[in-house]
């Protein structure tokens, strides 16, 4: 079945090949045809051809639907209260990631699939066509395999995060907890997960233990992310470059070699203001990336602890009202910006051949997403070539 959407106002197509970093290209009066899971033709509204269904967009906006790369939608409860503390003036410290996993591992499958499933469907509602999924709320064999098969059930890229922290059975045994995620875990994870994914930082991984479990799952043939320099200065970034991981997550603490690492790198910068908002800490500074010419993504971070939302948009709006990107630097870190951060080039993008994911705005311009914080712009949304 064809689906044209025509009478476009404004398309952001991020064209491929013209956009080397945070560029984003537009077309006035548009049009699109989608056949199948696929774009087929891209051009002027007036030259479009018939297709089975029309969408007229009656001069609104349409753009790539959003690539979130970086959530962890895999978990039982949440974390209110302690999101209510630190209101109240406590620090985010990343202690309560114990609290969520002993949840997680005392929910039923059917539990963590029900609740995993209604923040994948509040994400596309949103806007969100692709999501990245973590594990990291089981922390054993069994539970990390059952969350990385839930998250499969919801995404291709599923990331395996067994080292989130050193779970509390193993606190004095850290060097067994991670001969424990490199070998038993890592082979339970690995049938389910594209990615791998350590959080290194004080208080989890160090540098040695995050490169020994990156690197025997790259072997494995997973590829490499990093929460890296979320919390304070530290080794994650330089990592992340030395291992070529398709991202280094949150970047909020950078000294100016960690900033010159990123520069002109394939590991993209991908930055999470969702969770400086939660956990009310400074925002990565995304000017001096961009500035030294450093690839950014923008993604959710959505998690019960330290980033509870699910909206591409409020990201956007923060990344420019906060972060200084200009609205289209936050637009295209957030579409074609996700995509180089999951080394896709199917996403992200709005061209013939390309995945026929796409959002209209009940607006005229992506200017607005920005503009108009907080306001349900995404009036519909087309997932695989499926209008929902
Ligand atoms: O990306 N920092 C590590 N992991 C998550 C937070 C998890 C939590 O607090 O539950 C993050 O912020
Ligand atoms: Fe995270």
């Amino acid at each position: 079945m064809a689906l044209l959407i025509d009478r476009i106002g404004e398309l952001v197509t991020n064209e491929p090949g013209c956009c080397a970093r945070g560029h984003l290209t537009t077309l006035k009066d548009a049009a699109v045809v989608t056949e199948a899971d696929k774009i087929v033709w891209v051009g002027r509204s007036a030259d479009a051809p018939a297709a089975d269904h029309r969408l007229d967009a009656d001069g609104r906006a349409v753009l790539p639907g959003f690539v979130d790369s970086h959530s962890h939608l895999v978990f039982a409860g949440d974390r209110a209260s302690e999101f209510a503390a630190r209101m109240a003036g406590e620090p985010y410290t990343g202690g309560g990631i114990r609290t969520t996993v002993a949840a997680t591992r005392a929910a039923t499958d059917d539990q963590l699939r029900e609740a995993a499933g209604r923040l994948r469907a509040e994400a596309l509602r949103q806007g969100t066509t692709t999501i990245e999924i973590k594990s990291g709320y089981g922390l054993s064999v069994a539970d990390e395999a059952r969350s990385l098969r839930i998250a499969r059930e919801l995404s291709e890229e599923t990331t395996f995060l067994g080292a989130h922290v050193v779970p509390a059975e193993y606190a004095s045994r850290v060097d067994d907890y991670v001969s424990l995620v490199c070998g038993p875990m890592l082979h339970a994870a690995t049938p389910y997960a594209r990615w791998i994914d350590v959080f290194c930082e004080t208080g989890a991984f160090d540098a040695d233990h995050a490169r020994a479990i990156l690197t025997v799952g790259k072997a494995a043939g997973l590829g490499v992310r990093v929460h890296a320099n979320q919390l304070g200065p530290g080794p994650g970034v330089q990592l992340a470059v030395e291992l070529d991981a398709a991202s280094a997550d949150h970047c909020t603490h950078l000294t100016d070699a960690d900033v010159e690492a990123l520069a002109g790198m394939w590991t993209v910068a991908t930055l999470l203001p969702g969770a400086e908002f939660s956990t009310r800490s400074p925002y990565p500074d995304a000017r001096r990336l961009l500035d030294a010419g450093a690839t950014v993504a923008l993604a959710t971070d959505c998690n019960p602890g330290s980033s509870y939302t699910s909206s591409m948009p409020f990201c956007i709006a923060l990344a420019v009202r906060e972060m200084r990107m200009t609205p289209a630097e936050a637009v295209w870190a957030a579409t074609a910006g996700g995509a180089r951060a999951l080394r896709r080039d199917d996403i992200g993008v709005i061209a013939p051949g390309k995945r026929a994911d796409l959002i209209v705005l009940d607006a005229p311009s992506y200017l607005h997403l920005a503009y108009r914080p907080g306001v349900p712009l995404i009036s519909d949304v087309v997932h695989n070539g499926v209008k929902l």
